[in-house]
């Protein structure tokens, strides 16, 4: 009897320290988020545009010599900066940032009728939709249905996707790349307004035909995939921004990560789930990933170590295990210590940029391209503040 009273005893004073021991594992994560989305809103709520010349002006990047790369509503990543500004409302409900936020998100509303591009989600989703998340107006929701009524217009039945690309059209015929599963999101969401299952439908089937083609038995993807329009087979697997047809892309490898746990939790498809597990996998047990977690950017460059970074495929891989650890309690504590690895390392002055209106450095946009390398660009800022929320969002619910 005094063994069995000793021996739970013993149990629960373990118990109660490894709740201890939790609880300061969490707390260190947590007070970084909320320390880092305090300072953010406070440089980014005045930074607005001069309304005569900012269509033309929204922040997309700095240049090598430390200028402002701007850009018009066009470019896949007009919706970023807007987006960004109204998390940070989310966070601080500053009405100085809501003011910026809807001031840069009014330029962005014509691209909702443009059908010569897939990244409607990234433009409409990041600025109307988290307006619309955030201040519940309707307005804001019409918008992404609209955009989701174009971006269906890029579907096609026989090939199972959404077209990506209308250029190159002497060398691809329908080139779908790995970032389009990003903008399943705003179909997927589409559907939960409006209650039309078209937006859901084609962007589940979406998100199979790219499991089934762009993935390697590694889990790793190929970034571009190129269908023939007559017979819907694959004609083409290569690479438009990673070091070789064959590499792994960090940030496609990051965009994939994210896409199919968001398709899980949209549709719970169990193979969406196994998908993400396994690139999680890949992504953090790469023997190239370096110690801090922020990867070079193509896990197969060739000059490693000697390779810029990639932030931006840092921060969406952790909006992607911070999503992922809700559906997958067997690894929780693994993906949480994956993502809150990133968060620490982004928090340290190395990555952090000092030049307004940008939050983070050291991103890679395009090696082969040769342009945005080892830079600020916005879409790193935007999936960073992501990720600080949902680090915050999570540990509310512990
Ligand atoms: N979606 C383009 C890129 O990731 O660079």
């Amino acid at each position: 009897m005094r063994k069995t009273i000793i021996i739970c005893f013993s149990a629960v004073l373990l118990l109660a320290a490894c709740k201890d021991r939790d609880n300061a594992v969490l707390q260190k994560p947590l007070s970084i988020s909320e320390r880092r989305l305090s300072e953010l809103s406070i440089k980014m709520a005045n930074y607005l545009p001069q309304v005569a010349v900012d269509s033309n002006r929204i922040p997309r990047a700095l240049a090598a010599d430390g200028s402002l790369i701007a850009e018009n509503s066009h470019q896949w990543t007009s919706g970023f900066f807007p987006g960004t500004l109204w998390l940070l409302y989310g966070y601080s409900k500053d009405a100085a940032m809501k003011n910026a936020a809807k001031q840069w998100t009014a330029f962005l509303e014509k691209e909702k009728w443009d059908g010569h591009t897939h990244d409607l989600g990234f433009k409409l989703n990041s600025s109307f939709g988290n307006a619309y998340k955030i201040t519940n107006n309707p307005k804001y929701k019409d918008v992404v249905v609209q955009a989701s009524k174009t971006l269906i217009n890029r579907y096609n039945n026989k090939i199972g996707c959404i077209r990506s690309w209308d250029w190159n059209a002497d060398v691809w015929q329908f080139p779908v790349i790995i970032d389009n599963i990003m903008n399943l999101e705003m179909l997927f969401e589409a559907t939960a307004y409006t209650g039309d299952s078209t937006f859901y439908n084609i962007a589940r089937q979406h998100a199979k035909t790219t499991l089934k083609n762009h993935y390697r038995p590694d889990f790793s993807c190929f970034h571009v995939v190129d269908y023939d329009t007559l017979t819907g087979e694959v004609r083409l697997k290569t690479t438009h921004q990673g070091y070789s047809d064959g590499s792994a892309w960090s940030r496609g490898q990051a965009w994939g990560l994210y896409g199919y746990t968001m398709a899980y939790g949209k549709t719970k498809d169990p193979a969406f789930l196994e998908q993400a597990k396994g690139i999680a996998q890949f992504f953090f047990n790469h023997p190239r990933l370096p110690a801090d977690k922020i990867p070079y950017w193509d896990f197969d460059a060739p000059n490693i170590p000697n390779e810029p970074r990639d932030v931006s495929a840092a921060a969406v891989a952790a909006c992607g295990l911070l999503e992922l650890c809700e559906y997958n309690p067997a690894n929780k504590t693994q993906y949480l210590a994956w993502a809150d690895a990133i968060l620490a390392s982004l928090a340290k002055p190395e990555y952090q940029s000092e030049a307004p209106p940008f939050l983070l450095d050291h991103s890679t946009g395009s090696v082969p391209g040769e342009f945005e390398v080892d830079v600020p660009i916005v879409y790193a800022d935007y999936y960073y503040v992501t990720a600080l929320l949902r680090r915050l969002a999570l540990a509310g619910k512990e």
